[in-house]
């Protein structure tokens, strides 16, 4: 079985670098996919309410915790606050939702999923008549110290961020009181992220990368779109070790020192996903992934409107 290595947090706490990403993943499909997953040696799973499958992934959770492959501190659960449960009074309804969807008690690490609040108490994606996100006033430094209190309550062990830029990052670091123990922020060779990850690594705060292969199964990809996983440069690489393109690119991530989430739902890749620590990629190859970036951003929310909007700064 894999040996994943482990990231130590700012609050002494551990988690698995490589973990299964369910983004994407159908209700249908998830929970094969988890329970695959933890067979195939995975200790960490990435989830969050705005899925929409927390209830599946917690079913498959059950059958390996009934199978007796594993108890509930072997796994790293992760997920994540949606935007319009910002409000101070609405966090732990939110978080015990997703506790009962799951099938836990504690989660391992709870994030806010973006800065930007939404109006609170209706649909999930709350709209205007012109089509864009109402905002809520909440002020996501609020929200982080109903965030604390879930710690303080034992309801997860460790909270961080999610699509947080470098301003505002600064900002919960300055008020808090438990300091964010992880940032999830899209990472991959087109988006390398890196000024706003030797940031965070500065400030002690670990570093999740999503989309980590580009997410092609993103629901708003268009015919012609670069393709990651397509890319020339990367498979003349891959051929070179004998692994594949995504293979590279979670070897990659892990070299730089980052949590990495690769979602799949298919067996095989799965397997392959993890199949990434017995080869290292030379200088020279880490130079030619790392001259791939060109602000390949995939995932913005299109909320470009709201005031807490994270991409309009540099980084
Ligand atoms: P599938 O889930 O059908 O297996 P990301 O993690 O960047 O969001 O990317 C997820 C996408 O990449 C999914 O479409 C997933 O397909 C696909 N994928 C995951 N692992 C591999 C792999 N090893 N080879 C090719 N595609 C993969």
């Amino acid at each position: 079985m894999a040996n994943v290595p482990l990231v130590v947090f700012n609050n002494g706490r551990s988690c698995p670098v490589i973990g299964l990403g369910t983004w994407k993943s159908k209700p249908g499909e998830v929970a094969q996919a988890v329970k695959d997953a933890i067979d195939a040696g995975y200790r960490h799973i990435d989830c969050a309410h705005i899925y929409g499958n927390e209830k599946e992934v917690g079913e498959a959770l059950k059958t390996k915790f009934l199978e007796g492959v594993i108890k509930r501190e072997d796994i790293f659960v992760t997920s994540k606050l949606w935007c319009t449960f910002h409000r101070p009074d609405l966090v732990e309804g939110a978080l015990k939702t997703t506790l009962q969807n799951l099938g836990l008690e504690y989660l391992d690490l709870y994030l806010i999923h973006w800065p930007q609040a939404y109006k609170e108490g209706g649909e999930l994606f709350p709209i205007d008549d012109a089509g864009k996100a109402i905002p809520s006033p909440v002020d996501y430094l609020d929200t982080w110290k109903a965030m604390e209190a879930q710690v303080d309550k034992g309801l997860t062990k460790s909270i961080g961020i999610s699509n947080f830029n470098k301003n505002q990052v600064d900002r919960v670091m300055e008020s808090a009181r438990i300091k964010p123990a992880v940032i999830q922020i899209e990472i991959h060779p087109y988006l390398n992220q890196q000024k706003l990850i030797d940031h965070c690594k500065g400030l002690g705060i670990a570093i999740t990368a999503y989309s980590p292969l580009g997410s092609p199964d993103r629901p708003w990809a268009k015919p012609g779109d670069p393709q990651l996983l397509e890319d020339p440069r990367l498979k003349s690489i891959a051929d070179r070790y004998s692994k594949s393109v995504a293979q590279v690119l979670i070897r990659y991530a892990v070299d730089r020192g980052l949590i990495v989430i690769p979602k799949s739902v298919t067996r095989s890749r799965i397997q392959q996903n993890l199949d990434v620590l017995d080869f290292q990629l030379s200088p020279e190859d880490v130079e030619l992934v790392a001259s791939l970036e060109c602000n390949g951003r995939l995932c913005t929310m299109g909320d470009v409107h709201h005031p807490d909007y994270p991409f309009h700064d540099e980084y």
